[in-house]
């Protein structure tokens, strides 16, 4: 291919007019994920005999330095892991939390209103960091046992001390978040006008997470620098608030649809219970005899019912008791079937009246790993924002999160309709704001056939239903599943999002139907795996966002 072609190949491929396949069958197992060097690194420990968990740790720290804009040892995220021996799945939560001194009216201004420069664009955003511990109880409850925690970091350590070109993904995302990183001297200095990413403070960091574990992060001289950095750039996380931090292992989210089993992520991340209540409604049409367009739309009022539940309803569940029994039972979704119009789009209103729409940060990454011996691993997690705050707390070489962005800054307050919305997912002390983070593994006769997940936001759920979707209902391969162009609607606004690359007839069958239709460019990216009717584990990079796949030999 010459240079010109392929040139055009890439730019089709990221505004969505071609989604050329990434899909390798992979018999010693596969990692899949959004930065290739770091998919290396986890198919490497696959292939000296680590499991998928132990390659995931190699894969989430190598990530905090290859791909700075979403993975991050400064975030937070969801891990779901599926073991085939003994069928346990565990759902790891190591979403950040609000400082011990957050308030609930942290995010407003003086006259009382949601002031987004605090929650998005200042250190009191930053929610403290939970991937350090979550890799660290994973690997340590979960991993083979053959794999220190300092053996997966140890090529982590070693890219970020010798460093590596700004190329590919850092090199397309760093002009479009400069100015953010311009206001933190320690982000400039290693960012900025550079054509080498080199972390040397990172590196020392992620030396010392290797030597003395989690304690190297939360405790000590890396917790004293980052809290100091911290309250330094007017935020109010303590060495304490560090120092508390503590993974919690939950219990997944379990639906059913067509027979198969569908675990992903419980609150504090909404994803698994919007997914299975959509999945729960779509579950009576034969989605697979429709046309699309008949198809589409369904698929996007299933998207309007559970996403306004889903406002209502959730939040951190350790302050929150949120009707999750009820939410997922096939009984309520047949009540939400039952106002579906097969012929007209439902107005967001007649569904719930509407509360104040809430924005969500759009950066994260996914990546999946299955072993040869079907354990798998669905990991998402992120700093919010591409590159989070932009903040690098001087000293530690560690990307800040805005996380806390994703907290409903002024619940309580009377919407148009009088109504007060949010409460559920307010800022407070220890809270984890609510996430749409979907991790996700299904079971087919208690054994894992699809390993799914995406980055994108609000949209992340969505992405995950339409993977699911295409796989079980329309029979496709992972690699078409994952490319087919994507949907989106999240109750409010009132819009459905369409791929640019989704068929003019979907559109316009949705647009015959009463929806408002906006074209957008991909903002998803499905990294995921699917085990063939053979057994063939089949490893399907999304090249929305240059998914990268390696196997496991
Ligand atoms: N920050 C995006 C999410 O957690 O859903």
């Amino acid at each position: 291919m010459t240079m010109m072609v392929r040139l055009l190949l890439v730019s089709l491929v990221s505004i969505g007019l071609v989604s050329p396949l990434a899909a390798q069958t992979a018999p010693r197992g596969v990692v899949v994920a959004q930065e290739a060097r770091a998919a290396r690194i986890g198919a490497d420990v696959l292939a000296r005999g680590g499991n998928a968990v132990d390659a995931a740790v190699a894969v989430g720290f190598a990530m905090a330095v290859t791909y700075p804009r979403a993975g991050n040892i400064g975030g937070g995220g969801f891990m779901l892991i599926h073991l085939a021996a003994s069928g346990l799945t565990s759902a790891i939560d190591y979403r950040e939390t609000a400082p011990a001194a957050a308030t609930r009216d942290m995010f407003l201004d003086a006259n009382g209103e949601a002031d987004p420069k605090k929650s998005r664009d200042s250190a009191l955003s930053i929610g403290v960091p939970g991937t350090v511990a979550g890799m660290a109880m994973a690997l340590d409850r979960y991993g083979s046992g053959k794999f220190s925690l300092a053996d997966l970091i140890a090529p982590a350590i070693v890219l970020a001390r010798d460093g590596i070109p700004i190329e590919a993904d850092v090199a397309d995302s760093l002009p479009f978040w400069s100015e953010r990183m311009r206001r933190w001297p320690a982000s400039a200095k290693i960012f900025l006008n550079t054509d080498r990413l080199v972390q040397r403070d990172l590196a020392a960091t992620l030396a010392a997470i290797a030597r003395d574990g989690p304690d190297g992060f939360y405790k000590g001289r890396v917790a004293e620098t980052l809290a100091a950095a911290i309250r330094e750039a007017g935020g109010i996380m303590t060495t304490a608030d560090l120092a508390n931090y503590r993974a919690i292992e939950r219990m997944p989210m379990r639906g059913i649809y067509r027979g198969h089993t569908i675990l992903s992520m419980p609150p504090s991340s909404s994803g698994g219970v919007v997914l299975v209540e959509m999945l729960n409604i779509l579950e009576g049409y034969d989605l697979g005899s429709l046309d699309a367009p008949a198809r589409a739309h369904l698929l996007v009022e299933a998207m309007k019912r559970a996403y306004a539940d889903r406002a209502v309803f959730l939040g951190d569940p350790e302050q929150v008791n949120a009707p999750l029994a009820q939410l997922t039972s096939k009984d309520y979704a047949a009540t939400l079937r039952a106002t579906i119009d097969p012929a007209r789009a439902t107005p967001g209103n007649a569904i719930r009246p509407v509360l104040a729409p809430r924005r969500e940060g759009s950066n994260t990454t996914h990546f999946s790993v299955m072993d040869a011996a079907g354990n798998a691993v669905s990991n998402t997690y992120t700093l919010n924002f591409s590159y989070g705050l932009g903040m690098v707390a001087e000293g530690t070489g560690v990307l800040l999160n805005n996380e806390l962005d994703d907290f409903a800054a002024k619940p309580g307050a009377p919407n148009a309709y009088g109504l007060t919305g949010g409460e559920a997912n307010a800022p407070g002390p220890g809270k984890r704001p609510l996430s749409s983070m979907t991790p996700t593994i299904v079971l087919k006769d208690g054994k894992a056939v699809v390993v799914t997940g995406s980055p994108g936001g609000s949209r992340i759920i969505n992405a995950v239903l339409q993977v699911i979707v295409n796989t079980l209902d329309l029979k496709m391969p992972i690699g078409d599943a994952v490319a087919a162009p994507r949907l989106h609607q999240q109750w409010i606004p009132e819009e459905v999002q369409a791929e640019t690359a989704m068929p003019r007839d979907v559109v316009d069958g949705l647009i015959a139907r009463g929806h408002r239709v906006m074209t957008i460019r991909p903002a998803t990216s499905a990294n995921s795996i699917a085990v063939a009717q053979d057994g063939a584990i089949v490893g399907a990079a999304d090249m929305r966002t240059r998914g990268a796949l390696a196997a496991g030999e």
